[in-house]
């Protein structure tokens, strides 16, 4: 039930446990003498190709555009680059449609250019995560053409084909998350076929063997060619019930779409999904590869089961529950960090994506939000986990929806106006400087440059010590230099503060804390030296009037605090 919940909020804004053996079957991988994976202590960042840089000029980001901002990405502190897919696609879902899993979109580049875009990012130390859209094809994917033509050819069996429950009757209530009917008769078969997202993106059925075997050999196709792992699109979705129930309706009235509110309990979360993760985990650790997951999970339960038993399935199942906070509330974040940090896998941060209104929305106050966006940063980049950054959050890029629904691209953005108004709004281009169309492209882009771009921008920012941007460098660069950082437990601080959240990070003798004013007033705290085991701190990185004097921090209003504690 929650699973709907949170599939349509997204749509709608638009330790210690860890341990060494967690791990253990990759332990020779290690990267520290706590066993500590690659993934663990790297910073990763998603790229939507579309609207990061565009080197040809036609309005649409490519992979040489990615290329030419690498030296950007090393020196923001970035370790993974998740590309959002650039394989051939009709592009209905902008990528998130392939028509071939082992190609690139012309309109992105060419297998030679990911190629060296792949080397040029090996020199840097930055590694290739590529997105993996495994629930569904493209209808235009030669798999699905082949399925539809008859049904007896040869890939009938790879998509799910079911008769109707009488004439014109879809063979059952599912709903599909873009809005009406799951299934789409096809009159050529006379048979349905089910897709969870848009029409044109049929559901792959995994319960053929052939369906497997061929992913899995995608995924090591593209081990091969360089990438260290996948950010699994829509897992959840993976498998529906072979009975085809209907779905329960939740609650009367009808969604931004028209559509009844279901509980998605017979097509979501079935739990043949873990055999499948578990499957393409194996190929993932021939190759020292990571798994992320698109994971709606509901609490830290669902969330343990994506880690699987003994981590045998994703590494990184997304914590969305940490987007779910969407304000500034102490005693909220320190809620879901205790939640996740006593998961049985390793944390992973995420605070904005494509499909999510931008962070920079969702806590500014409209007032105080380059601040608010530094609190945030110093929140989620402090963290045991690995955080995931969104392009452009690291500016303070602002979530610039459409004003009609003319301009809408998003096809939900259609459907659903005025209450849905798609995603638009979280995927204009990136904002690098003051020149034509924000310098990321000399043609009209394919979604217009904000008018932000007058305040926020790359090049504007590197020039600025007090901007968003140099906060995030300087937060990034600790977190990658400080021990108690990369490896300490949490110890949350005054829990009972509604004002500020402040916590300990503690390696061995290595302490740091980080305090966070989430209120428009000063505020303090004191850290409890003592009874912490430590005698004293020093400053590490502070927003400029926030300061700690013996076991007293002072914060400014939205004051950050990180400091170095020593015995
Ligand atoms: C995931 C993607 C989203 C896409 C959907 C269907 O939720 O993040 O952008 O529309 O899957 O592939
Ligand atoms: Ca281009």
């Amino acid at each position: 039930m929650k699973k709907v919940i949170l599939w349509a909020s997204a749509l709608l804004i638009c330790s210690g446990i860890l341990g060494v053996t967690g791990f253990a079957q990759t332990s020779d991988h290690a990267v520290d003498k706590e066993g500590h994976q690659w993934w663990q202590h790297a910073v990763f960042y998603e790229i939507y190709p579309r609207s990061f840089a565009d080197s040809n000029n036609d309005g649409i980001g490519d992979l040489k555009g990615i290329a030419s901002k690498l030296d950007y990405l090393k020196d923001l502190g970035v370790d993974a680059i998740w590309i959002s897919p650039c394989f051939p696609s009709p592009q209905v879902d902008f990528g998130y449609d392939v028509s071939d899993y082992e190609n690139i979109d012309p309109m992105y580049g060419t297998l030679a250019d990911f190629d060296v875009l792949a080397s040029e990012a090996k020199k840097r130390n930055i590694r290739i995560i590529l997105d993996f859209v495994v629930n569904h094809s493209s209808d235009q994917h030669k798999w699905f053409l082949d399925s539809k033509s008859s049904r007896a050819s040869a890939h009938r069996d790879w998509y799910i084909w079911r008769d109707g429950k009488g004439p014109g009757e879809p063979p059952n209530n599912w709903v599909s998350t873009f809005g009406g009917s799951a299934w789409k008769f096809d009159p050529t078969t006379n048979q349905y076929y089910y897709h969870f997202f848009y029409t044109e993106q049929p559901d792959l059925n995994w319960r053929n063997p052939a369906v497997k075997d061929a992913m899995f050999g995608i995924e090591a196709w593209w081990y091969k060619r360089g990438v260290s792992g996948f950010r699994l699109d829509a897992v959840d979705t993976l498998f529906e019930d072979p009975k085809l129930q209907d779905n329960p309706i939740l609650h009367p009235g009808m969604n931004a779409f028209g559509d009844p509110y279901e509980d998605n309990k017979n097509n979501t979360k079935l739990p043949e999904v873990h055999d499948v993760l578990r499957g393409l985990r194996k190929v993932a650790d021939e190759h020292n590869a990571v798994l992320i997951g698109e994971t709606w999970t509901a609490d830290v339960a669902e969330l343990n089961r994506y880690y699987g038993d003994g981590n045998n399935e994703l590494q990184l199942p997304m914590d969305f529950l940490f987007t779910t906070v969407n304000k500034l509330s102490p005693p909220e974040f320190r809620k879901q960090i205790a939640a996740v940090d006593g998961a049985s896998g390793w944390p992973t941060f995420v605070i904005s994506n494509h499909d999510i209104v931008r962070s920079y929305d969702r806590y500014g106050d409209g007032e105080h939000n380059d601040q608010i966006a530094k609190v945030m940063a110093a929140l989620y980049l402090t963290l045991r986990g690995t955080p995931i950054m969104y392009y452009g959050e690291e500016i303070g890029m602002k979530t610039t929806p459409p004003t009609s629904k003319e301009e809408v691209k998003d096809p939900i953005g259609r459907t659903g106006w005025p209450k849905e108004k798609g995603r638009d709004g979280e995927r204009t281009p990136m904002q690098w400087d003051g020149t034509v169309n924000a310098g990321f492209s000399k043609a009209a882009p394919w979604l217009p440059v904000p008018p932000t771009y007058e305040t926020h921008t790359v090049a504007g920012e590197l020039k600025d010590h007090n901007s968003v941007l140099e906060f995030y460098r300087k937060v990034l660069k600790l977190r990658h230099d400080n021990t108690a950082l990369l490896d300490g437990n949490y110890k949350a601080l005054n829990e009972t503060d509604d004002n500020v959240l402040s916590y300990l990070r503690i390696y061995k003798d290595h302490g740091t804390v980080v305090a966070l004013n989430m209120t428009n007033t000063p505020q303090k705290i004191s850290i409890g030296l003592k009874g912490n085991g430590f005698a004293s701190v020093k400053g590490l990185l502070a927003t400029e009037k926030s300061g700690a004097n013996g076991d007293d921090v002072s914060l400014e209003p939205f004051g950050v605090f990180i400091g170095e504690l020593s015995k």
